[in-house]
């Protein structure tokens, strides 16, 4: 199988779902929270104190001061604000309640889990950890001073993310790899964001030997390595790394569904993506994207000083956005769109394969049309004149958010670009980018008091044809809507985490 293979088979189109005619079977529903059982459970501080710098602020770069004193206070609030609870969400029809995370899940399924190492960080023994987010908690996998030379050189905590990625096949059925993909793009957002709140930079590696990170930190089988992200910088409380021989304590790892339903298709691109530690896998010269510009230059970019703790924590998709008549100023979609601009910290991003095409309903000072957005010069060209409400929900698969949102956004990703450099690996960084550059616009819509949602499920082809793409210019990767939400009274938020009940 290649990557072309798996996403020519994984299109939506109006036959290929007639034929699918999926039905949930909620019985063999997987647990969303992973547990490795029988190991020390260290527990991280509840409610640590909020990053309380502007968040559009971390977006552009900037660095938070957070003061904090030791290894489990960072831990702490790095995850708090990058991947814990942050809200519940009752179902009228049976009272059940939810959980929501602040990383956000294609159907909330989370796939991705947060595995990490630590060398050196002051008063935390070193060691593998599993982060629990069902009590924010870590789970002591190993302990001592295991043998990890990350791509970079040493850090002292170094993240593996893994995808599961039966959580979501469970639900979306052979096209789940490209979601867990992109909720990788997202995750690595949340944590590199939190970070740097805090006030350290993050690195992210995703050209490494899958199977010999497997052996490093050891996840169920279900769990497959995506992305190693690195953080180094002076705000992390260090000390001198143990000397203590390192112990595998393991754990047991709690079983997700009665049954696991296989997906040969999400087997074989996962295959074709892998790259061997013998160096064979492909990476050539990346050739540089494609620049351009338009005839409207954005302005200067709204502002806002709601802070990261804050914003990071009440972020939530939209159910749906109100339709009417209230639009979005031009110089908030210049903050939204500077914010996916800004570079991305990792050893796939030298050059960008996502390129993002607006579908433009309420925005002060743009015609309703179709633009494109050339990042280099902040400019939009227009390429579509005329209402594209109706055009956007249709290509979203009906879901009438996209044409009620402000603005709607299509992610072209150049995927044979990406593949010509890194080989089939190319796939999964264009999907990887695709979630980074959907968080930023989650947490800058966030900012503006607008809300946004990503957007997995599309007609491949028909936006293909509806932008007059040829090849040559990439295919849809990734939807995204931007506007008034619609507020859902089901949702339950706190800052305080013993408030939220699921
Ligand atoms: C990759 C991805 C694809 C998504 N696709 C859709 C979609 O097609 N329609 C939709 O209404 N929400 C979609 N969502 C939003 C999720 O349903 C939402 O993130 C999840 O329910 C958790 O809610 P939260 O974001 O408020 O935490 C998507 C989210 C992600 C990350």
């Amino acid at each position: 199988m290649t990557w072309r293979e798996y996403h020519e088979a994984t299109k939506h189109s109006v036959e290929s779902l007639r034929l699918t005619g999926r039905v949930l079977d909620w019985a063999n529903m997987p647990d969303p929270f992973r547990h490795y059982e029988g190991v020390p459970v260290l527990d991280l501080s509840a409610d640590p104190p909020a990053p309380d710098m502007p968040v559009l602020d971390v977006l552009q770069g900037a660095f938070g001061t957070t003061p904090v004193g030791d290894g489990l206070a960072f831990l702490s609030q790095l995850l708090f604000y990058s991947a814990a609870i942050s809200a519940s969400k009752r179902v009228p029809s049976t009272g059940y309640n939810y959980a929501l995370r602040v990383n956000p899940s294609s159907g909330n399924l989370h796939p991705t889990e947060f595995h990490f190492l630590t060398r050196g960080l002051k008063s935390w023994p070193d060691g593998w950890y599993h982060y629990d987010p069902s009590r924010h908690m870590a789970e002591q996998r190993g302990r001592g001073d295991f043998e990890m030379k990350p791509p970079g050189g040493p850090a002292p905590i170094v993240f593996v993310l893994t995808s599961i990625v039966w959580r979501e096949a469970w639900k979306y059925g052979e096209r789940a790899y490209r979601y867990c993909l992109h909720d990788i793009g997202h995750a690595w957002q949340a944590l590199a964001l939190s970070a740097r709140a805090i006030g350290c930079d993050s690195f992210a590696f995703g050209h490494f030997p899958d199977d010999e990170v497997a052996l490093l930190c050891r996840p169920n089988m279900d769990e497959w390595p995506m992305l190693i992200v690195s953080l180094h910088g002076k705000c992390i409380p260090v000390r001198e790394a143990d000397t203590a021989k390192a112990v595998w304590l393991g754990g047991q790892a709690n079983q997700l569904s009665k049954e696991t339903i296989a997906h040969p298709l999400i087997d074989g691109i996962h295959f074709a993506t892998k790259r061997s530690g013998s160096g064979s896998s492909h990476t050539s010269f990346a050739e540089l994207a494609q620049t351009g510009s338009g005839e409207i230059t954005l302005p200067s970019p709204a502002s806002s000083t709601r802070s990261f703790g804050e914003v990071a924590r009440m972020r939530r998709s939209a159910l749906d956005f109100l339709g009417g008549k209230q639009s979005m100023s031009l110089a908030e979609l210049s903050a939204i769109l500077a914010v996916t601009a800004q570079p991305l910290l990792a050893d796939f991003a030298g050059t960008r394969f996502i390129q993002l095409y607006l579908y433009a309903h309420r925005v002060d000072g743009l015609k309703p049309g179709v633009y494109r957005f050339w990042p280099e010069r902040a400019e939009l060209e227009q390429l579509k004149s005329g209402d594209q409400r109706v055009a956007a929900a249709g290509l979203s698969l009906g879901q009438d958010l996209a044409g009620n949102a402000c603005v709607t956004f299509s992610m072209i990703g150049d995927l044979d670009r990406a593949a010509g450099t890194y080989g089939d690996r190319g796939y999964r960084y264009v999907h990887f980018e695709a979630g980074a550059i959907g968080h930023r616009l989650y947490l800058a819509a966030e900012a503006l008091g607008l809300g946004a949602t990503g957007i997995g499920a599309f007609y491949d082809d028909e936006v293909h044809r509806h932008l007059n793409l040829t090849p040559n210019h990439g295919q849809v990767v990734y939807h995204f809507a931007i506007g008034y939400p619609v507020l859902d009274p089901r949702v339950a938020a706190s800052n305080d985490p013993q408030e939220i009940t699921w």
